[in-house]
């Protein structure tokens, strides 16, 4: 359920439209483990599933953008063996992504330093995008070995590059260069961002693209989040008023 007091009926916004951006923080892996007496690992494995239920759903229900917070460049201080696992859990459902999301059309890209993980984790991740790269349906953006603040150190290394190239002059970068400069920057910022298992935080995730994004901080953990849980995040998106800092 939404923390977000739900809005009077004489303030609905004028319109009710689908998010086209969704992105989604997948937490509460280990907790939904530990409410079973499982380990941390069971709860990943079950997250995993989840993953691709959720996926599913979001492109039958008609998102053009789907990101999901899969690995975070914080998450490497876990122990060994949790990494381990995780990573071991995305070699074996990117894999049979590749199949699995063929009917549905799905792209998948990937945003973060990837190049941190095992040379199989790396080749699978190329051969996704690339097998995927012309489905013409939702697109989905794996999170893996990202951080919002790493992405935007990224971006100004790149726009550094430039000026010192010559190419650019330091009062020529607007907002848009930073944009520009981004891991996804074709894809417009997220409309909405979805938090399972109670926590109110970002979390380092998207910190750019989410200045105007809404939030919703569900208390429902990620092995729970079904396709009930994301008509009520999109419902709850629908009763905002979005103004982006303008009055309406
Ligand atoms: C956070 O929950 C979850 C993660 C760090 C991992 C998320 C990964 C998946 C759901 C697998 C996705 C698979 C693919 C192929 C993308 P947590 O472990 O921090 O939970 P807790 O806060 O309850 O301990």
């Amino acid at each position: 359920m939404s923390i977000f007091k739900r809005k009077k009926a004489k303030e609905q916004p004028e319109s009710a439209a689908l998010p086209q951006h969704v992105a989604l923080i997948m937490d509460g892996n280990g907790r939904w483990a530990k409410k079973r007496g499982l380990p941390r690992s069971a709860g990943h494995r079950a997250g995993a599933e989840n993953f691709k239920k959720i996926v599913r759903y979001a492109s039958a229900r008609g998102i053009r953008y789907l990101s999901v917070y899969a690995f975070s460049t914080e998450n490497w201080n876990r122990p060994q063996e949790e990494v381990s696992t995780l990573i071991s859990l995305f070699i074996q459902y990117l894999d049979e992504a590749l199949r699995d999301f063929v009917g549905e059309n799905i792209r998948v890209r990937f945003m973060g330093e990837t190049d941190r993980f095992p040379q199989d984790l790396q080749d699978l991740i190329a051969r996704v995008e690339e097998t995927s790269h012309d489905r013409t349906g939702m697109t989905l953006n794996v999170c893996l070995n990202y951080g919002g603040r790493c992405e935007l150190k990224d971006a100004m290394q790149k726009i550094a590059r430039r000026v010192q190239s010559g190419e650019l002059v330091p009062e020529q970068i607007t907002e848009q260069t930073i944009s520009d400069s981004l891991y996804c920057p074709d894809e417009p910022d997220p409309d909405l961002i979805v938090r399972p298992s109670g926590e109110l935080r970002l979390s380092n995730f998207l910190l750019w693209q989410s200045a105007y994004s809404e939030l919703v901080f569900m208390d429902v953990l990620w092995p729970d989040f079904g396709p009930e849980q994301f008509d009520e995040a999109i419902a709850e998106y629908q009763k905002r008023s979005r103004r982006f800092g303008a009055i309406r």
